[in-house]
């Protein structure tokens, strides 16, 4: 027994000692990662009640609505990566479609210049939303428990009210003027015009109203009826072009997920419209042909190698990724392996590859704030789910009288060529705007596998940053042997081919594997922090191991430890 206990304490020595950040939640029989606290304790609740994997994603969808209102959402959309015990994978979209009313140059003056702010902050920026028509397919499909059940847990904490947290209002807090431009976003976010502070209590009445009408019709009563009405109505008061026919023809798509193996894993995730799954599969497939252990987490050598296999995957992302309703993606071709072998082959050893040498070597192909959440219950099925409005609070904008927030998704298309969107991306005319077009996303909701069993289930918010995050992580967990904590809490780079520089996070790099970099031909802006990624390892014993970004402020892993028979004894 004293051996044992040594070796225990041994163990646990030595895994603490390697880490800067704290152990992963660890738990047995199910785990729920969210941005915000409340949502993880009600999905956790869920799974405890016998809920699957999908029930538990439906209520923290609703749930998030509630209490992480900058990006969780009634008013905006998302995917659902699905993969279940018995090896099946889906994928549900549900991200925003372009109004019936919009056009390529919507966002254009009469002599062609795009109109500042339109596409981020007036109702045109406003695309029709579908995470109410998407949470409800995956559990009229998926899940097990009754509608009710689900949203009700949200209908409370927006009824009552939910005392704020400092780490609620890292967001929420510091947004005051870009609420302060819409009457009814201020009258629910703000007090007397001024942030709310640590120890408010936050109470959405009309929210509430909403969810408890979602509740008793579904989402007939947003896309047939009265919510969708009271939409239209402050859309058509705010100069936007909503219809009722656009809410009337909304329709979730279900696909096949991207896969590809890396390594002695395989990875499953998002198709378009997110380029995220094509993109993360590109750039593994580079990297497979290097060994990123030997050389080093964040090495010169590894940068290198990283940084060329984001600007190739970035390229395509940009140039030639759209709608499939609209485009033809070529997915196949695209991550055909032979294509990825040449496209390794491109990369200079010693050299940064120009991104403006990479520009005509292929026409454009004629024919994307956010929040992640991943679980796994206790029969092994998992669900990641991310979902957007698009920048922090969407247009800023709160349909009068229902409570929700609006996105402004419209944004993610390509405003005019040659015009850079939010995020820095120049994109193609595959991602022109047109009526009824979803626009291109970089939202990943991922699931990787190993030997038919979950092994990770993660993704992230950031924009196109969502692509590297979730590729740094899978990297430094896979190839670094990081545990699940320090792969999504260690600094990050990104590249997204134009503009062609490398962005860091503070202490991503030290300063003389910068200088060798700099040496090489690459060019550096520091920022701050990005991306706030959700995600859960499934280790060989049956642990689950939850981990929450320590870049937000008011996440939490929320582990089950009882089979849902044994819960009710449970403390
Ligand atoms: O779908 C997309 O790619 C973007 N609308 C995501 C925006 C986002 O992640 C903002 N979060 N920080």
């Amino acid at each position: 027994m004293r051996l044992f206990l040594a070796v225990v304490s041994l163990l646990l020595a030595s895994s603490a000692a390697r880490a800067a950040d704290p152990a992963p939640v660890a738990a047995r029989y199910g785990m729920v990662v969210t941005a915000q606290h409340l949502a993880s304790d009600i999905g956790a609740d869920i799974l405890r009640r016998g809920g699957n994997a999908v029930d538990a994603a439906v209520a923290v969808g609703y749930a998030l609505a509630v209490v992480y209102p900058e990006a969780g959402n009634v008013g905006g959309g998302g995917f659902m990566t699905l993969r279940f015990a018995d090896g099946r994978t889906t994928f549900l979209d549900f991200r925003e479609k372009a109004p019936l009313a919009a056009a390529a140059t919507m966002f254009e003056d009469a002599a062609g210049a795009v109109i500042p702010g339109l596409s981020l902050s007036s109702w045109l920026s406003v695309g029709v939303p579908g995470t109410v028509a998407g949470l409800e397919a995956a559990r009229i499909k998926y899940g097990t428990m009754p509608r009710a059940a689900l949203i009700q847990p949200a209908i409370r904490l927006a009824a009552d009210g939910f005392v704020l947290t400092a780490g609620d209002l890292d967001i929420i807090g510091k947004l005051t003027e870009r609420l302060r431009r819409d009457p009814a976003a201020a009258a629910i976010f703000l007090r007397d015009g001024a942030a709310l502070q640590p120890g408010d209590r936050l109470r959405q009445p009309d929210l509430a109203r909403t969810l408890a009408l979602i509740g008793d019709h579904g989402p007939d009563a947003l896309y047939h009826g009265p919510i969708g009405e009271a939409i239209v109505a402050a859309s058509r008061a705010g100069g936007g072009i909503l219809e009722p026919a656009d809410f009337a023809r909304y329709a979730v798509r279900e696909m096949r997920p991207v896969e590809c193996d890396y390594r002695f894993y395989h990875v499953i995730s998002a198709p378009p419209p997110s380029s995220g799954g094509i993109a993360l599969c590109e750039m593994l497939g580079i990297l497979q042909g290097y060994d990123l252990r030997a050389m080093g987490f964040h090495s010169a050598a590894e940068i290198h190698v990283l940084v060329e296999a984001m600007r190739r995957a970035f390229k395509d992302r940009n140039e030639r990724l759209g709608d499939p309703d609209f485009v033809d993606n070529r997915v196949a071709e695209l991550l055909d392996p032979a294509r990825i072998a040449a496209l390794r082959n491109t990369i200079d050893a010693e050299r940064a590859t120009d991104s403006a040498s990479l520009l005509a070597a292929e026409p454009d192909h004629e024919g994307a704030d956010t929040t992640q959440f991943s679980i796994v219950d206790a029969a092994g099925n998992a669900a990641s789910v991310t979902y957007t409005l698009n920048q922090w609070f969407g247009s800023g904008h709160v349909a009068a009288g229902t409570g929700i927030v609006m996105n402004d998704e419209m944004d993610d298309f390509t405003i005019k060529r040659g015009v850079a969107n939010a995020f820095d991306l120049l994109q193609g005319s595959a991602n022109a705007i047109a009526p009824g077009k979803t626009p291109l996303s970089s939202m990943a909701p991922t699931i990787v596998t190993r030997d038919g069993r979950v092994a990770l289930v993660l993704g992230s918010a950031g924009g196109p940053r969502i692509i590297t995050v979730i590729l740094e992580a899978v990297v430094n967990l896979i190839d670094h042997g990081m545990t699940v904590q320090e792969a999504i809490d260690a600094p990050r780079i990104h590249h997204q081919f134009l503009p062609d520089v490398v962005y860091l996070e503070r202490f991503a790099l030290s300063p003389d594997t910068q200088g060798l970099l700099e040496q090489r031909g690459y060019r550096f802006v520091e920022g701050r922090h990005w991306g706030i990624a959700e995600a859960i390892r499934a280790g060989a014993a049956g642990l689950l191991l939850g981990a929450h970004d320590v870049r937000g402020g008011a996440g939490q892993a929320s582990g089950v430890d009882c089979l849902p028979a044994d819960c009710r004894d449970a403390p």
